[in-house]
């Protein structure tokens, strides 16, 4: 007989080495219902990126899928592609820091098939928080670990605490701070420049998997919002907001303005309105509806963005965001059985 905890700690332990538990009575009946939705163009993997960035992302995790692999090993797989690129600005190393200069990263995982998830915020010094997140998941009976206690888990699981300050992320950072304020002591930079055109960038990546069987997974990863208050913990993750996976509907991931998402449960609700018939691109557009209606209402002009991607059981994907225009409409990258190819959204809002 299990108690209640040691099912539980069975639960994960057999979702991490990939043991199939038998939840219901009918295990055959589960078998056949499965076969009966997986679609002719399983495996996919879905990511919140455009084609340039998103080929080598979506490469890595699709290889994993199309031998048949575990669907979290694959979204790992892609995610950490990104994680690992000091070009990239807003994800791992090469993130860029925070108000004091330090890189905190935000990252979480979810099985669809257990709905097992793990969770890590503000942890410093690793360079793949996904892989911390995932360790969270099926290395310990909690979800989400936090800033130094999140550190320890991961040194205690053989990982290095390193620098993930590149010099172009720390220039990145000092401009920001020296153009701050003209009440403090920092001097502007020498070249004068007010803001980075960029400005404050949320960036982030979702991606969502589909095995040949119709098991889902997902990760979301980043360095969350730039120059933010240490502390801060944005969506990503928090499961429901910046992820969020049903083995019987589908799964979808946010990425842009996370105080949005959190509180619209957003990736939650995408996932909900496919459950109530929604194509993926439909739902992710609803939850983009949502938060702007929320804003409405309040009287807050829109000038930020949030995009949702998505996938449904079938292995149908979309995505929308907030903002867009004719010339940069939202963008998602998908690999499935047919290939490679860049998925086009809906946005709400013609981006100034
Ligand atoms: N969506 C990423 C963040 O707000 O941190």
């Amino acid at each position: 007989m299990f108690t209640n905890l040691s099912r539980r700690r069975f639960l994960k332990l057999a979702a991490g080495l990939g043991v199939v538990v038998p939840f219901s009575k009918k295990p055959a009946m589960a078998k056949t219902k499965r076969k009966q939705t997986a679609g002719p163009a399983l495996p996919v993997i879905l990511s919140s990126r455009n084609a340039e960035w998103g080929r080598p992302v979506n490469r890595a995790g699709y290889k994993i899928l199309a031998k048949g692999g575990d669907v979290i090993d694959a979204v790992i797989a892609s995610a950490n592609v990104v994680e690992l690129d000091p070009n990239d600005d807003s994800v791992g190393y090469g993130g860029i820091p925070n108000e004091a200069g330090t890189v905190q990263l935000d990252a979480c995982v979810m099985h669809g098939p257990t709905h097992n998830c793990g969770a890590v915020a503000c942890l410093e010094g690793i360079k793949m928080p996904s892989k911390i997140a995932r360790l969270v998941m099926e290395r310990s009976d909690h979800i989400l670990m936090v800033g130094s206690g999140a550190q320890r888990f991961a040194v205690a699981h053989g990982y290095q605490v390193e620098n993930l300050l590149t010099e172009k992320a720390r220039l990145t950072w000092l401009k920001w701070k020296e153009n701050l304020s003209q009440d403090d002591d920092w001097l502007p930079p020498k070249d004068g420049i007010y803001r980075d055109s960029k400005g404050r960038v949320h960036g982030t990546i979702n991606v969502l998997g589909i095995d040949s069987t119709g098991n889902l997974g997902g990760v979301t990863t980043t360095s969350g919002l730039w120059f933010k208050i240490p502390g801060r913990v944005g969506d990503s993750p928090i499961i429901g907001a910046g992820l969020y996976v049903d083995n019987e509907i589908g799964a979808a991931g946010a990425t842009g303005r996370g105080e949005e998402v959190i509180r619209t449960c957003g990736s939650f609700y995408t996932v909900q309105m496919m459950g109530q018939g929604m194509t993926p691109a439909q739902a992710c557009l609803a939850a983009c509806k949502k938060i702007v209606a929320i804003n409405k209402r309040n009287g807050v002009e829109i000038g930020f963005s949030d995009k949702f991607i998505a996938v449904n059981k079938k292995g149908e994907v979309g995505c929308a965001a907030i903002l867009g225009s004719k010339k940069k409409p939202p963008l998602a990258a998908c690999r499935d059985k047919n290939g490679f190819r860049e998925i086009v959204g809906q946005y709400l809002i013609e981006r100034k």
